[in-house]
């Protein structure tokens, strides 16, 4: 579970939030409505712990995690749509980076055997050995066809692009994907 706790924020004399109370509970799908500029990334920052409130906490039950696909879609334009799935979770993508990064070295040392398997052991943990397959499903599911998994954002029509990603962007980002 995810709570808001009497979450204040204002920037300037503009109040965006006003000791807001909100629970988010396991198995349920939210959208947050509201004009332009009403705060709706300003309130998934917060939840992210981006952005700290001015007063109120958020508490997220141990355990769980929150992934976030940002709003700018231009973003990852160079990025393959399944690679753009996987980065929702941050951690393990930049976990992955890390450790590729160091079996490439071409002067593998112990240490680096060691470093490597501790990485590989925390990638495991985060679910990264299936993250690939899961993206592919969540995928699937959102009825973005296998073909265009390895297509580039940037060269998938339009539409795909809002209803896939900003999908799976949902499901990744307030959704919190729960592990373990
Ligand atoms: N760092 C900042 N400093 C001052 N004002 C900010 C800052 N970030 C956002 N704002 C203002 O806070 C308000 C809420 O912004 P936010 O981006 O959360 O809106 P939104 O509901 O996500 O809008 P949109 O529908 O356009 O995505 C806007 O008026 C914005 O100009
Ligand atoms: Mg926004």
């Amino acid at each position: 579970m995810i709570s808001a706790n009497n979450v204040t924020l204002a920037y300037g004399k503009r109040v965006l939030f006003d000791e807001v109370n909100i629970s988010f509970t396991k198995g349920n799908c939210y959208g947050v409505i509201g004009a332009n500029g009403a705060g709706k990334s300003t309130f998934i920052k917060i939840l992210s712990g981006e952005i700290e409130p001015n007063k109120g906490t958020v508490t997220i039950s141990p355990g769980e995690r929150l992934a976030m696909l940002r709003q700018d879609h231009f973003e990852f334009d160079q990025v393959s749509v399944l690679h753009t799935v996987m980065m929702g979770h941050k951690k393990m993508w930049d976990l992955m980076i890390e450790k590729d990064a160091i079996y490439l070295k071409e002067d593998f040392t112990e240490a680096d055997g060691m470093k490597a398997g501790e990485l590989e052991h925390d990638f495991g943990e985060m679910g990264g050995y299936t993250a690939e397959s899961d993206a592919a499903q969540l995928l699937n599911e959102l009825g973005v066809k296998e073909e265009m998994h390895q297509q580039l954002m940037n060269d998938i029509p339009a539409n795909i692009k809002v209803r896939g990603i900003t999908g799976a962007g949902l499901v990744w980002q307030p959704g919190y994907f729960i592990t373990g």
